[in-house]
C-alpha cells in the first residue's frame, strides 16, 4: 500500500515540476498567469513565487494564501469600522438598519476568511484517493467566499450605509474578490494537472 501510493505520488505529474525547458521564472509566471482571470494581478501576487521547480500545487496554494490574508485584512477594517459607528442616543429606523447591513458584513467576510482557510488546508493536505473530492471541496470553499463578498455589498446598497463607507467597503470586496477568482483559477488547473490528457474524453 505504502509502495503503491508512493509510485502514484511519483508518476502523478500534480508532483511533478512543470517543463522546464529553456524557460525563465519570468516566463513560467506568465504563462501560467496568462488565463487567470485577472492575468496582470496574478503576476503582480506571484512574483517571487515561480522558480523552475514551482508545481501546480505550490501556484494553487500561494493564490489561495494572498486571497486569505487580504480577506482577513477586510474582516480587520470592517470590524473596525463598525466599532468607529456611534450608535446614536434616539435610534432611527436608518441608522438601525446602516449597523445591521455593517454587521452583517463583519459576519460575512468573517465566513470567508473561515472558508478561504479550509481552502488552504484542503490544499495541504491532498490525498490521491480523494484528490478531485477535495479539489471539488475547495472550489466550493472559494467560490462561497466570493458569494459572501457580494452578499456583503448588496446588504449595503439595500440597507443603506454612508456612502463614503459603502463605496470603500465595495471596493475593498472587489479587490478580494479578484484575488480569490485567481486562487479559483489555480484551483482548477491544479484539478486538471491530475489528469495528464485534459483534452481527452476518455471514459475512466
Ligand atoms: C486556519 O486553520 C488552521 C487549521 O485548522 C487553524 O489553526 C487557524 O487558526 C485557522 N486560521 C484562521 C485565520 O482561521
Amino acid at each position: 500500500m505504502q509502495t503503491l501510493t508512493l509510485m502514484l505520488l511519483f508518476i502523478s505529474p500534480l508532483f511533478l515540476p512543470f517543463s522546464t525547458a529553456a524557460k525563465t521564472p519570468q516566463d513560467l509566471l506568465r504563462s501560467s498567469c496568462a488565463q487567470a482571470r485577472y492575468p496582470t494581478l496574478c503576476v503582480q501576487t506571484l512574483t517571487n513565487q515561480v522558480t523552475p521547480t514551482t508545481k501546480p500545487l505550490d501556484l494553487a496554494q500561494a493564490a489561495v494564501k494572498a486571497s486569505l490574508t487580504r480577506t482577513l485584512t477586510l474582516s480587520v477594517y470592517l470590524k473596525n469600522t463598525l466599532k468607529s459607528q456611534v450608535k446614536p442616543a434616539v435610534e432611527s429606523t436608518a441608522s438601525n438598519r446602516k449597523r445591521v447591513a455593517l454587521n452583517d458584513c463583519v459576519a460575512q467576510i468573517t465566513d470567508s476568511v473561515s472558508e478561504l482557510n479550509q481552502t488552504l488546508n484542503e490544499l495541504k493536505h491532498l490525498h490521491m484517493g480523494t484528490f478531485e473530492w477535495q479539489i471539488s471541496n475547495a472550489q466550493t470553499w472559494a467560490s462561497t467566499a466570493i458569494t459572501n463578498g457580494n452578499l456583503c455589498v448588496n446588504g449595503l446598497n439595500r440597507k443603506g450605509a454612508e456612502e463614503k463607507v459603502k463605496m470603500e467597503v465595495k471596493r475593498r470586496v472587489k479587490d478580494v474578490s479578484m484575488f480569490t477568482s485567481n486562487a479559483l483559477y489555480f484551483i482548477s488547473k491544479l484539478g486538471e494537472s491530475r489528469n495528464p490528457k485534459p483534452h481527452s474524453n476518455s471514459k475512466n
